[in-house]
């Protein structure tokens, strides 16, 4: 399936937060408990996608449908999340390579992620590198940094 990365529009709340829910549920509850996963459902829903795309850039991953998702705002990644039904087939990183052209073409000279545990190895694959932990309402996270090359370095998409 071709994937195309887009900007997130109001219609598509529902979609993520399905996403989201879906990825807190069946894959981060292996590495959290109970209490922090329900914490971070009720974080997550559909208006508080819309409230977020205010102040952030949410990208979507989409084929036949929207697949996945992750958030920028400055050089601070939010919010990557991929359908369990479609884990390991290079949408997270085809999302990341957008939010880290965009913020070079920004300015921006790194990208600081706070990953969960569960995307922690994600990140490293991808050339990120840790920097701290941080105790948050949602549990541990691992704060990470990669390096982002001068603007005209950026490779158009
Ligand atoms: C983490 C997540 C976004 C990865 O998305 P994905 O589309 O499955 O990842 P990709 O297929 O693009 O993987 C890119 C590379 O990272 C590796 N990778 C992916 N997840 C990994 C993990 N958890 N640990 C180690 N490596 C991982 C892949 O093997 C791949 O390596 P390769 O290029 O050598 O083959 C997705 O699994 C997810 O949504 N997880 C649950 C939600 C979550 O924790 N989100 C992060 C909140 S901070």
């Amino acid at each position: 399936m071709a994937i195309r990365v887009r900007l997130f529009r109001p219609g598509d709340a529902p979609r993520i937060a399905e996403i989201v829910q879906r990825c807190l549920r069946d894959v981060n509850s292996r590495d959290y408990p109970q209490h922090i996963i329900d914490t971070m459902c009720a974080h997550f829903t559909a208006e508080r996608f819309i409230e977020l795309s205010a102040s952030r850039l949410i990208y979507l991953a989409e084929g036949d449908r929207v697949v996945g998702t992750v958030s920028r705002e400055g050089n601070k990644v939010y919010t990557m999340f991929v359908d369990p039904d479609f884990a390991a087939q290079g949408i997270g990183r085809q999302l990341m390579q957008q939010v880290e052209v965009s913020a070079m073409r920004d300015g921006y000279d790194h990208m600081e992620t706070g990953a969960s545990i569960t995307a922690h190895g994600f990140y490293l694959r991808l050339g990120y590198t840790d920097v701290r932990t941080s105790e948050t309402e949602f549990g541990l996270n691992y704060i990470l940094r990669k390096a982002l090359p001068p603007a005209q370095a950026a490779r158009p998409l």
